[in-house]
C-alpha cells in the first residue's frame, strides 16, 4: 500500500444543478423553465418523472449543507435557476429567488465550504424560449443581464463563477437530437445555439471584468478522449475528428478564436448559413481564469467510409466495464485528456467540475448503501488526475458528480449518481453511501491509498 498525496491547496468538492435537486418548481415566485415544460410533456422523460419535487433541496438546503460538512467538502458547485431570479427571464427580479441563494451561500460560508456557482445549467426561463430561446441572438443580452444581477448580488461571496455547463449538450441534445429541453431537432438551429452560447459566455466574462470583481470566472465543457480501434492512419484520423466534433467545437473558439476547420467543412452549408458577426470570435475568446472539465467516458472509433457522420463509426469494446448509463469506464481517458488540454489548448488552472458514475444502488438490510463500484470508479479516476498533476498539469480541484442522487434529465430518477442516496419513497430521506465515507477519508488525508 502507498499513499498518493495531492497538492496542499487541492480542492475536493461535489456538484449538483438546480433543476436536478431543488424541486419547489412553482414556489416563491419562480417562473416556468424549459425543463418544467419538457418534463411535463408526456413521453419526454423516463417514467414521466419531473423535477417538481426532486430532492426537495429548496426546503432542505440546511440539512444538505450538514451532509457536506459531514463529508468534509472543501467546496460545493451548484447552479442558480434563472427563472427563480427572473421569472420571465428578463425584467422584474424575484427577491425571494435571491433570498434562497443568499441563504444557501451563507450556510456554506458558515460551514467553511467554498461556493462555486454555475450560471446556466440548462433551465432557461420558458418565457425566453417563447422568443426563440438560445437560437435567438437577443438572448445573449438577456444572459449577460442575468449574470450581472448575480455578479452584483454575490460577487463578494462567490469566488468562482462558471458561465455555462456543457454548451455542447445544450446545443446538440437540446436542439439537435431533441432528447433534452426544449426538444428541438434541427442541426442548423443547434449550430446557431452553440454559437450564441459561446458568445453569451464571452460577453458575460467581459461584463465580469468591467465590474472589477476580485475573483474568478470560467466555463465548464463536457470533454471526451477519443481513441482509434487500430493504429491505422484512417482510424487515427477518425478519432481526431471525433475529438474535434465534441471538444474542438468549443475549445478552439474559446482558446484560438476559430471553429475547427475539418468540422466546419463537414457542416458545409449549415455552417455558412450561421449568423456569426465580425467581432464574435474575438469576444468569445475573452480570457478566462480557469477551465472546468466534465469527464465521464471515452469514445472508441473506427473509420467507415459509408458513415455519414464524419466517416466515423463508434465501437463498443466487449471486454470493458460499463456504468448503469452504459458508459464505458475508462479512467486513463481523464489522464490523456488533461495532458492534451495542457499541451494543445491552455496552461490555465483546470478543475474537474464533474466526474462520477451511476450504478443501481440499493439500501442494504443494515440500512447502508454499499456502492463499492462507485468507489472503484472514483478511485481509478483520482489516480489518473494525480498522475496528470505529477506531470505538471495545473489541476486545482475535483468535484464529484453528484452530492446526491437526483433528476438525471431524460432518465428521470432511474439513474443514481449520488454519493448520498435519496430515498424518494420515504420523503426524500438522505443516506450517505459508502462512497461518501470513503471520500471523506480522502479529503481528511488529502491523499489516496492505492
Ligand atoms: C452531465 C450534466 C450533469 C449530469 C451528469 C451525469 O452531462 O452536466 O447535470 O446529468 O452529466
Amino acid at each position: 500500500m502507498s499513499r498518493l498525496y495531492f497538492p496542499k491547496d487541492f480542492i475536493w468538492g461535489s456538484a449538483t444543478a438546480a433543476y436536478q435537486i431543488e424541486g419547489a418548481y412553482q414556489e416563491d415566485g419562480k417562473g416556468e423553465s424549459i425543463w418544467d415544460r419538457f418534463s411535463h410533456t408526456p413521453g419526454k422523460v423516463a417514467n414521466g418523472d419531473t423535477g417538481d419535487v426532486a430532492c426537495d433541496h429548496y426546503h432542505r438546503y440546511k440539512e444538505d449543507v450538514e451532509l457536506m460538512k459531514e463529508i468534509g467538502l472543501d467546496s460545493y458547485r451548484f447552479s442558480i435557476s434563472w427563472p427563480r431570479i427572473l421569472p420571465k427571464g428578463k425584467g422584474e427580479i424575484n427577491q425571494q429567488g435571491l433570498d434562497f441563494y443568499r441563504g444557501l451561500i451563507n450556510e456554506l460560508l458558515k460551514a467553511g465550504i467554498k461556493p462555486v456557482v454555475t450560471l446556466y445549467h440548462w433551465d432557461l426561463p420558458q418565457a425566453l424560449q417563447e422568443e426563440g430561446g438560445w437560437a435567438n441572438r437577443e438572448i445573449v443580452k438577456h444572459f449577460v443581464n442575468y449574470a450581472e444581477i448575480l455578479f452584483n448580488e454575490f460577487g463578494d461571496v462567490v469566488s468562482q463563477w462558471i458561465t455555462h455547463n456543457e454548451p455542447f449538450v445544450v446545443a446538440f441534445n437540446g436542439h439537435g437530437s431533441g432528447d433534452h429541453a426544449p426538444g428541438i431537432k434541427d442541426q442548423q438551429v443547434a449550430l446557431q445555439v452553440a454559437h450564441n452560447l459561446l458568445l453569451s459566455h464571452g460577453l458575460a466574462v467581459k461584463k465580469f471584468r468591467e465590474l472589477k470583481l476580485d475573483n474568478e470566472i470560467g466555463i465548464t465543457l463536457n470533454l471526451i478522449s477519443s481513441y482509434p480501434i487500430s493504429d491505422n492512419v484512417e482510424d487515427n484520423k477518425a478519432a481526431k475528428r471525433m475529438e474535434d466534433y465534441i471538444n474542438g467545437w468549443f475549445l478552439e473558439p474559446l482558446f484560438k478564436g476559430r471553429y475547427p476547420e475539418r468540422i466546419v467543412e463537414f457542416y458545409g452549408e449549415k455552417f455558412n448559413n450561421l449568423d456569426i458577426r465580425e467581432d464574435d470570435m474575438g469576444l468569445i475568446k475573452e480570457e478566462i481564469d480557469f477551465l472546468g472539465i466534465n469527464y465521464y467516458s471515452r469514445s472508441l472509433v473506427r473509420y467507415n467510409k459509408d458513415s455519414k457522420f464524419l466517416g466515423i463509426e463508434g465501437v463498443k469494446p466487449q471486454d470493458s466495464q460499463y456504468t448503469a448509463m452504459d458508459w464505458e469506464i475508462y479512467p486513463k481517458g481523464l489522464y490523456d485528456l488533461l495532458i492534451k488540454l495542457n499541451q494543445e489548448y491552455t496552461q490555465k488552472p483546470l478543475y474537474i467540475t464533474e466526474n462520477g458514475a451511476a450504478f443501481d444502488d440499493k439500501i442494504s438490510e443494515g440500512g447502508g448503501v454499499h456502492d463499492q463500484d462507485r468507489i472503484d470508479y472514483l478511485k481509478a479516476h483520482f489516480q489518473s488526475a494525480y498522475k496528470a498533476i505529477q506531470e505538471g498539469v495545473a489541476l486545482k480541484g475535483y468535484y464529484v458528480w453528484s452530492l446526491m442522487d437526483n433528476f438525471e434529465w431524460a432518465y428521470g430518477y432511474s439513474k443514481r449518481f449520488g454519493i448520498t442516496y435519496i430515498d424518494y419513497e420515504n420523503n426524500q430521506r438522505r443516506i450517505l453511501k459508502d462512497s461518501a465515507y470513503w471520500y471523506k477519508n480522502i479529503i481528511v488525508n488529502n491523499s489516496l491509498e492505492v
